[in-house]
């Protein structure tokens, strides 16, 4: 049938432009928030370095084989999570149940999306907060106050929602070429050169090598079940992975990319920007006796100090805050985007039409996470906020599901021939066996028994 139809579909869509186009795409997908505002304060509540340890274990054993298992899904059927879930069972012959996988991750795109913006609306507001300079000179206690004060307030924070939200349907309403590319090349590089700036100034604060050793110094004792499941689910968080996300940009990757060297190249810089977050924030943290483990508030209590104190803070702040929001769009845009393709190829939407309802959708879900920072502060089930609850419910159960059904079926359904040809890997190549390896025990597996670990079976 349809497959000729299927390329036409694709194609009034598009392709990327290059290798690099997607390779730029994918990694604007991966860095944002989870490595500025997220890796940060999740390892100073974990304790530091057992638990970077563990998440970096995971990003090489399992992030990686499942990046490569997901481009190479969705670049297979060249459609949206659903239909490719769909699509890849029939030529396998599998189980019809298989597509409610590509449901699972438009439902995570969402509650994701729903709390992503209203943090991105912060650092949208940080922007301006720069701008005036109310980093200036200020004192620890300042810029806690500022960022208190700031949250306490749902009105702000629904407007910057709200300024955010926008932002991401207007640019995933103009469509991948136009959209995405443009937007993620520009302020990459500069995030890049701004995280190392930061480490610059980490360097010469007297809390530079605590900083260090609270971030690779292991401490074993402090790594409870519960902190293995959250390193681990953010690997897949910070990687986008398990949703179907990177699926989406596969379904849009030319036949002549490698996809193993595009996706250690995409782990490699997510990784990178990452631990540069930490680097720059924990000496910040310990030279002004700040507590590691202060939450969500993090980045906004420490680097306001850097760009408060340091030589040029006020031009390097407006920057910073500006390339931050930027990653955090570029991230944005692909948690919408499996929802949006669906909408699309499945339901005849315009692009227009199934931008506004989605964007509508997390937009509604999101006053929830605004309320937890204020009203709801202290409404809580299982001990959690409604915050932390969407979070917890999508990076360490959502995700990690997704990541290890994605597994199984590309290590056990799919035919070995179809996978031996998209990943183009010779089939007798060693490095085809090892990502055979790793995504059929290795990935599966590990997620088994974290999970197992946390129930308390083991
Ligand atoms: N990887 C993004 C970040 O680290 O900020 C968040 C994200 C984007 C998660 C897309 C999942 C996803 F599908």
């Amino acid at each position: 049938m349809a497959d000729e139809n299927r390329i036409d579909k694709k194609s009034q869509q598009g392709e990327w432009s290059s290798r690099f186009a997607f390779i730029l795409a994918a990694t604007g997908s991966a860095v944002g928030l989870g490595n500025i505002w997220k890796f940060p304060y999740i390892t100073g509540e974990n304790g530091g370095g057992a638990f970077v340890l563990v998440y970096l274990l995971c990003v090489l054993l399992i992030g990686i084989p499942l990046m490569m298992a997901e481009i190479m899904l969705g670049r297979r059927s060249k459609e949206n999570p659903v239909h490719t879930m769909e699509l890849l069972t029939a030529e396998a012959n599998a189980d019809k149940n298989w597509h409610y996988l590509g449901w699972m991750g438009i439902a995570a795109g969402f509650l994701i999306l729903s709390y992503y913006s209203v943090i991105a609306g912060w650092s949208t507001a940080y922007v301006f907060k720069a701008f005036f300079g109310s980093f200036s000179g200020a004192s620890p206690s300042e810029v806690k106050a500022l960022f208190d004060d700031f949250v306490a307030s749902p009105m702000s924070l629904i407007f910057w929602h709200t300024v955010f939200m926008l932002a991401t349907m207007i640019i995933v309403a103009r469509g991948i070429e136009k959209g995405f590319e443009k937007s993620v090349g520009l302020l990459m590089p500069g995030l890049f050169a701004l995280m190392i700036l930061l480490v610059g100034y980490a360097m010469t604060t007297d809390g530079y090598f605590k900083g260090l050793d609270f971030l690779f110094k292991p401490d074993f004792s402090k790594l409870t079940a519960d902190s293995v499941l959250v390193a681990m689910g953010q690997a897949f968080f910070s990687l986008s992975l398990g949703m179907g996300a990177i699926m989406c940009y596969g379904s849009y990757l030319p036949k002549d990319v490698s996809i193993a060297k595009a996706s250690m190249i995409i782990a490699g810089a997510d990784t990178v920007v990452a631990l540069l977050a930490g680097i720059a924030i924990f000496p910040i943290v310990f030279s002004n006796g700040l507590e590691p483990n202060s939450g969500p508030g993090l980045v906004f209590e420490t680097l306001p100090l850097a760009f408060g104190n340091m030589f040029g803070g006020w031009l390097f702040g407006v920057l910073f805050f500006i390339a931050l929001v930027f990653a955090a769009l570029s991230s944005s845009i692909s948690l919408v985007e499996p929802a949006v393709a669906w909408l699309i190829e499945n339901k005849g939407f315009s692009r227009e039409k199934a931008c506004l309802w989605s964007g509508l959708v997390a937009w509604v879900l999101g006053l929830g996470t605004v309320f937890s920072f204020n009203a709801w502060k202290n409404v809580k089930l299982f001990e959690r906020n409604f915050f932390e609850l969407i979070d917890y419910l999508t990076a360490n159960l959502m995700l990690p599901i997704g990541g290890f059904c994605i597994a199984v079926f590309a290590g056990w359904i799919m035919k070995q021939e179809h996978s031996k040809e998209e990943l183009d890997l010779p089939g007798e190549h060693l490095s085809f066996q090892v990502w055979k390896f790793l995504v059929s025990y290795i990935a599966p597996a590990a997620v088994f028994l974290v999970f197992l670990n946390v129930v308390g079976v083991l």
